[in-house]
This record gives C-alpha cells, sequence and structure tokens, in this order.
C-alpha cells in the first residue's frame, strides 16, 4: 500500500495480549495450572484495524521490539492490509506486552503490562513520520509520551490537520498539554474526563463543555452501558448504548473510535457516527475478541438497521 492512499493514521500502542485462565482459585508462591491465549492489542492497533475492517485504509504507526511478538504483530498487521512503513523497531525494549492472569470466574487475579517501549515514542520520531503522513486524518492515543503529544498537538494546529485522541486511563490522559487546540475530536470515558479537568463532581454535559473551553473542537464522552454524549460548539448529542449481551467487555472503546472515525470519515455527521461507533462497539462487547474478527461494513449495516428498528419501537434511544 503506497502512503498516499492511507485515509487514517493511527500513532501510538501495539502490545502482545495474554490471558492465562486459571481453572481453580489463583495461589500466589506456586505453581496454578492455566490455559492460554495470545491476541494482539494495544489502542492505537486495535483502532486502525478497527477502520480497516471497515473499509477505510489505516496505517500504524509504533514501537515494536526486535523479537518474534513484534514480528508477530507486524505480519498480522500486513495480513489485515494495514500499512506498516511507519513502523519503528527499538533494540532496547522488547515488543509491549499485557499479560492477564484470569480466576476460574473469569475475574482478573493479575495483571502485568510491560509498556517500556512506548516511552521511545519520541517527537522526533513524529517529525519523521509526520510530512509523509500529509494527506491522512491522524488517530493518536495517550501511551504517547507527553512530548510527543504536545508536538503532535502543536504540529495538527499549523497544518490544519484533523487529529483525534483517545485518552487511555486517568493517568494517560494527564500527558495532554492543558490547551487542548488542535484536538479535532477528543474521545474519552467520565473518569478520564475528571482526572484532566480535575474537578470530579460535574454532569457529562458539563463535562464535555469544559473540555470544548479547553480547545478541543469535539468531544466524545462515553459512559460505558450508559453510551455516550457527543458536542462541539454548537451542537450536543445523547447516544444510549446498544443493547448487548456481553461476552468480554475489553476493546469496546476502540471499536466505538474505529467504527465513529470511519463513518465520519465516510461523510457522516459526528451525530450520526457515533450511532454508528455505538453500534461497532456493542457488536465487540457481544465477542470473546478484542477486535471483532468478521467486523465489515455489511455486519454493521445490518446491525444499525435493526437499531434502527428497535428505536422505532421505543427499545433504544
Ligand atoms: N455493556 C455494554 N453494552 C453495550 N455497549 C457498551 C457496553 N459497554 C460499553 N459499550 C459501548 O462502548 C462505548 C465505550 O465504552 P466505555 O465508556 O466503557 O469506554 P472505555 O472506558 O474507554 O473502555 P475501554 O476500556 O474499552 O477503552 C460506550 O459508549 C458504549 O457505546
Ligand atoms: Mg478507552
Amino acid at each position: 500500500m503506497s502512503p498516499g492512499q492511507i485515509q487514517v493514521t493511527c500513532i501510538g500502542g501495539a502490545t502482545v495480549d495474554r490471558k492465562y485462565r486459571a481453572g481453580k482459585p489463583v495461589q500466589l508462591r506456586t505453581s496454578n495450572p492455566v490455559t492460554s491465549e495470545r491476541s494482539f492489542g494495544g489502542v492505537a492497533r486495535n483502532v486502525a484495524e478497527n477502520i480497516a475492517r471497515l473499509g477505510v485504509k489505516s496505517s500504524l504507526v509504533s514501537l515494536l521490539g526486535r523479537d518474534e511478538d513484534g514480528n508477530a504483530i507486524r505480519r498480522d498487521l500486513m495480513r489485515l492490509g494495514i500499512g506498516t512503513q511507519h513502523l519503528a523497531t527499538s533494540g532496547e525494549h522488547p515488543t509491549a506486552e499485557y499479560v492477564a492472569i484470569l480466576g476460574p470466574d473469569g475475574d482478573l487475579a493479575l495483571g502485568l503490562a510491560d509498556m517500556a517501549i512506548f516511552d521511545s515514542l519520541s517527537p522526533s520520531l513524529l517529525h519523521q513520520v509526520w510530512p509523509e503522513t500529509s494527506s491522512s486524518w491522524v488517530f493518536a492515543d495517550c501511551n504517547l509520551p507527553s512530548p510527543t503529544l504536545h508536538d503532535l498537538l502543536d504540529l495538527a494546529r499549523r497544518d490544519a490537520r484533523m487529529l483525534a485522541i483517545d485518552a487511555v486511563s486517568t493517568l494517560k490522559v494527564m500527558r495532554l498539554p492543558r490547551d487542548l487546540n488542535g484536538v479535532g475530536l477528543l474521545f474519552l470515558n467520565l473518569d478520564e474526563a475528571q482526572a484532566f479537568l480535575g474537578h470530579p463532581s460535574t454532569s457529562p454535559r458539563e463535562t464535555a463543555t469544559a473540555l470544548l473551553e479547553c480547545g478541543a473542537a469535539r468531544v466524545v464522552l462515553t459512559l460505558g452501558a450508559g453510551g455516550l454524549i457527543a458536542m462541539d460548539r454548537t451542537a450536543f448529542t445523547s447516544v444510549a448504548s446498544m443493547p448487548a449481551k456481553v461476552v468480554d467487555a475489553t476493546g469496546a472503546g476502540d471499536a466505538l473510535i474505529g467504527g465513529t472515525l470511519a463513518a465520519l470519515f465516510r461523510g457522516q455527521s459526528l451525530a450520526e457516527a457515533v450511532r454508528t461507533g455505538t453500534v461497532a462497539a456493542a457488536l465487540t462487547v457481544e465477542c470473546p475478541h478484542s477486535v471483532r474478527p468478521d467486523l465489515s461494513p455489511a455486519l454493521l449495516a445490518s446491525a444499525l438497521a435493526r437499531c434502527a428498528g428497535q428505536k422505532a419501537e421505543g427499545e433504544f434511544s
């Protein structure tokens, strides 16, 4: 895929995720028999995959170790048709890894995150890549170090580029500059928003308004199974989540972002696009994977049609 064809460039985390399931309650300081599975994660990687599965060409800018995990991530991205020309490798750190050890009930007994490699997603790497992505939208996650995020907002503002950001966590959202000018679209949940703003008690609508006042052009504030609100300086939309039988909620936020960006890219309004994103998120929580492997424009269209039918019957608003 030539760089000119890329429609959305995703910058940030790519990880190998390993889940170990114990048949009996996990005991520390001894050996626990488990079954294990490996998958690929990282917010930017997941968003790039969701976007690609929805038929919009994406590429990933991230850092992988010189190891088998890094090779496996790269091979999988190529299989998915995601651009890998700006994937860098580090000789210093292994590929980022998240390990979840689950008890027999599926609850997390212990989580381990080795993400040190992301500290090397430096401003100089960004400045190197930026000119080559000039015709695409940019999505970035807050796995990027703070100086890189600061430069990213400056570049987006300078070049009037569409930049979408995901907060990732209450800790990582603090890496964003206080002045959010340059952010075209900010995705975050209520905890992340309140951590950034430093005032916990306001309503979701007041919280989103405060983020617009910080300079973000549009805000999508997610509320888990409670849905989301989307706001720009002139419009406010509240969308209920689509009823779903939850199998594994991992990846809901990333599917919401991928679905919303793909829909915006195709010309939908923010209010329409977040509905599309909401349906992509519901389809994802209904499957055991963090990105739904059969996600496609056709699957999304049929779920959207089903949901419009339910809405007509007053079950979904
Ligand atoms: N149980 C659920 N049923 C249906 N939809 C859900 C459910 N949980 C989340 N969603 C959808 O996913 C969107 C994002 O979820 P959430 O607010 O939990 O994001 P997040 O906290 O960023 O999660 P993540 O850990 O995946 O990043 C919600 O706005 C909603 O549309
Ligand atoms: Mg999230």
